[in-house]
């Protein structure tokens, strides 16, 4: 990366987004479309996340959260659910290095306990290593589905409550949200699906009630800077209103 992230490439105008988070389809498409195995497919969207870190670092966005394998994905040929896991493991293996000396913050979240024991290791190191870093919070979503993550928040909840720890009546949306696997990060600012569907497919369901919502037909290899300054342009145009009316919205930036 070598650059400092915040200093360059600041947006000429409006409001930038903290955090980012990206469904990224269409690896399958793009290789179809050349005549290449998927897999080729799968390779070369690892080479826009790297480029999507760096785009991020650059813009001084600290947070971004990728989607990369749906606890629907399970249903793919085993082939490709083992060659996705394989890339994971590769990948982890050869980039946390490099993630860590550019002080980028490392977390996995999703049901992990479904991977091998091995990969559940590498995970649980890689997210130590890069624990106390700062300038980038990357969050990649494995064997993640939205509904699960609602379940499971609920299920630790229900657990206090059957305890006698925790008065049902105590349970508010903040508690709930205490609970999600993405406690720690803000609520995305802007999502974003590459490869032309628009919709979420168990992604972040809750969090995403707020979110801006950006669909592009690219295929995410081909997902390049010109693609993401699309998607931001997009965001610094539109006027977040949380339910309140545009008006109010206006008055409260004087
Ligand atoms: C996204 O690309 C990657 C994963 C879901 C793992 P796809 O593999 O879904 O690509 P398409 O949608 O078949 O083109
Ligand atoms: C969503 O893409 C999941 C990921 C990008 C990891 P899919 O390609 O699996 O979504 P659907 O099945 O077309 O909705
Ligand atoms: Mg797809």
């Amino acid at each position: 990366m070598g650059v400092q992230p915040a200093a360059v490439m600041e947006l000429a105008t409006g409001n930038k987004p903290r955090h980012i988070a990206i469904i990224m389809d269409g690896n399958g498409r793009w290789a179809r479309q050349r005549g290449l195995p998927r897999v080729e497919g799968h390779r070369r969207g690892v080479e826009t996340v790297k480029n999507m870190v760096s785009a991020c670092y650059q813009r001084g966005i600290p947070y971004l959260t990728l989607f990369a394998f749906s606890s629907e994905n399970w249903n793919r040929p085993s082939a490709e659910v083992k060659l996705l896991i394989e890339l994971m493991y590769s990948t982890l293996e050869s980039e946390v290095r490099y993630l860590h000396e550019n002080r980028v913050r490392l977390r996995m979240i999703g049901d992990l306990s479904r991977f091998s024991k091995k990969l559940q290791r590498k995970i649980a190191e890689a997210q130590e290593l890069t624990r106390a870093n700062r300038d980038l919070n990357l969050t990649i979503a494995v064997n993640y589905g939205g509904q699960w993550d609602i379940t499971q928040a609920c299920r630790m909840l229900a657990r206090r409550a059957a305890a006698a720890e925790l008065d049902p009546e105590a349970i508010t949306q903040t508690l709930l949200e205490s609970q999600l696997c993405t406690s720690a990060l803000p609520p995305p600012d802007l999502f974003i699906r590459t490869g032309g569907e628009q919709r979420i497919s168990n992604f972040l369901l809750w969090q995403l009630a707020y979110t801006e919502l950006y669909f592009c037909d690219t295929y995410w290899p081909d997902f390049d800077e010109a693609c993401i300054n699309d998607a931001l342009a997009h965001y610094a145009g539109r006027q977040r209103r949380f339910g309140k009316t545009g008006e109010q919205v206006d008055e409260e930036k004087f």
